[in-house]
């Protein structure tokens, strides 16, 4: 009995074994495929059943070529937020895992270039050659990689670069109601690193197209988008392409900052890609909370901002400058968002429709407006000669708010509000005009030092470009001493006065 069974045994093993070899191999060529359905579809996110082991925040491909993020995912069933227009989906349609996150080409060729947030060309100069990629969401640099924010990053504008100073690496938020100027400063900002060897990324996240064409030909005719990348997530993107694009530019400038390059990226605004947030947020049916917007709109907003930092000089010293955009409506900076982004910055310019009526353009309110962080990296000389100008600007606002009142001004008031009144001429700008930090150093330097006290307010923006030219012939040594970040010696400020002094034409002084 017991020889009849191992004779069994072994019979049926001879009979196997070529099947067995043959079983062995075909297994390593067979692999589990998860493959859901797609059970309900929205606009902008689909409900997928039958993918129970997928991950947060991976990349789902529908059969039609489409791609979604996994968003939600419940015991049964998967919230997917879709990255293409959904009109071609239907309940029913194959919805299979990809096992990866979602990514973005980044690198070298990507300068010069218009992209949507997956990286698909938007302007006609063919597809991208690169074959680098890098994840839309990584985690923020650990405090140990972390230098202190110690070099300057210049806008150009003499109000911000003087009263509101930022520096590399810092987060700065532009705030302000709409048609204010807020992407007009981020654009001059760009346009103004064209000889400072920062790579500029332009975040457009549901804006105007024609804003956004704006934008693109403004850069284009200065020559800035030459180091420039610019990424759009337009208005009638589905609203998780919207929600993913500030990650996904945020990827493009780390690739560079991990290069040891400084880098800025406009986010053009985080008040579009939270309402971009709310919608997916609902549509997924994530409880609501203030305003309507999920719970978690805080850590959005702050995971995307603190992922700007200053490398430590062992990790190359690269930087990532944040400008986001928040826009208010009626002024009300108490908002929601805005309170969460002005807790997240480093500070704040904010843009005061007010003061744009008034024609005081840069709108820039400097009393709401502080920077927290960018004070320090202040050049030297520009320090010697903006230091206590906020302070002074700031008193001049109040006196002349309160001399309204008031019909006999005393000789000392009627002085300090002559002299405020020339400091607010001369930290207008009009657009597309950014200076050089020693243009900006002489027009200050003319206003604190009373050089344009006796010259006709409306009469200080043609006189301000002849001081530019004075100080650039006539004192190159000084000039050139300031671009590298020298400090000005108590001899140079007197040259430099009197240089001034002497370059007002007389027909200027006519009080
Ligand atoms: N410094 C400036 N000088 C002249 N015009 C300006 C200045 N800043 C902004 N503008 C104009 O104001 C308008 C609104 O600016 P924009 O930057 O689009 O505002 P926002 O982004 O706040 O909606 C634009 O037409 C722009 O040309
Ligand atoms: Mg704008």
């Amino acid at each position: 009995m017991k020889e009849d069974n191992i004779d069994a045994t072994q019979y049926v093993a001879e009979i196997l074994s070529p099947h067995q070899q043959i079983l062995s191999e075909y297994h390593k060529l067979l692999r589990a495929e998860e493959i859901g359905i797609v059970s309900s579809v929205d606009r902008g996110t689909v409900s997928v059943t039958g993918l129970p082991n997928v991950c947060l925040d991976e990349l789902i491909e529908f059969s039609h070529g489409s791609f979604g993020l996994a968003f939600n995912l419940d015991r049964d069933e998967v919230g997917v937020i879709l990255l293409d227009q959904s009109s071609e989906l239907e309940s029913g349609d194959d919805a299979l895992r990809t096992y990866r996150q979602c990514d973005v080409p980044v690198g070298e060729e990507l300068l010069g270039r218009v992209i949507d947030p997956l990286g698909r060309p938007k302007d006609r100069r063919g597809p991208l050659q690169t074959s680098l990629r890098r994840p839309v969401e990584s985690p923020a640099p650990p405090i140990i990689n972390r230098a202190p924010v110690t070099v300057p990053l210049q806008t150009g504008l003499k109000v911000v670069d003087a009263l509101i100073p930022i520096g590399r690496g810092q987060r700065e938020l532009i705030l302000g109601d709409r048609q204010t100027g807020k992407t007009s400063i981020a654009v001059d900002t760009i346009i103004n690193q064209r000889d400072n060897n920062i790579i500029c990324i332009y975040c457009a996240i549901a804006q105007r197209a024609s804003a956004v064409a704006n934008v693109i030909d403004r850069l284009e005719k200065n020559q800035a988008l030459d180091y420039s990348v610019v990424l759009i997530a337009e208005g009638d993107s589905p609203p998780g392409l919207q929600f993913i694009a500030p990650y996904a530019a945020t990827a493009i400038g780390e690739y560079f900052m991990e290069q040891g390059r400084d880098v800025l990226i406009v986010y053009d605004d985080l008040t579009a890609h939270a309402r971009a947030y709310r919608e997916l947020s609902l549509l997924l049916r994530r409880p609501p909370g203030r305003e309507a917007f999920p719970g978690d709109i805080f850590f959005v907003h702050s995971r995307l901002l603190e992922r700007s930092t200053h490398l430590r000089e062992e990790l190359g010293g690269g930087s990532l400058t944040a400008l986001p955009i928040a826009e208010t409506e009626a002024q009300n900076v108490a908002a929601y968002i805005p309170t969460n982004l002005i807790s997240i910055t480093d500070g704040q310019v904010y843009l005061s429709p007010d003061l744009y009526q008034k024609g005081i353009l840069p709108a820039v309110d400097v009393g709401k407006s502080v920077s927290r962080v960018g004070g320090k990296t202040q050049l030297p000389a520009y320090r010697r000669v903006a230091g206590d100008l906020r302070l002074y600007y700031s008193q001049f606002g109040e006196l002349e708010a309160f001399s309204r009142f008031s019909t006999r001004l005393d000789e000392e008031t009627r002085r300090t509000l002559n002299r405020g009144r020339r400091v607010r001429e001369i930290l207008k700008q009009p657009e597309g005009s950014p200076l050089a930090v020693t243009s900006q150093i002489a027009s200050l330097l003319a206003v604190t030092q009373g050089v344009l006290d006796k010259v006709e307010l409306e009469k200080i923006a043609i006189l301000e470009p002849i001081l530019h030219d004075a100080v650039f012939s006539q004192l190159p040594e000084i000039y050139l001493g300031i671009e590298r970040g020298e400090e000005l010696t108590s001899v140079d400020l007197e040259t430099l006065i009197s240089t001034l002094q002497r370059s007002v034409p007389r027909e200027f002084i006519t009080l």
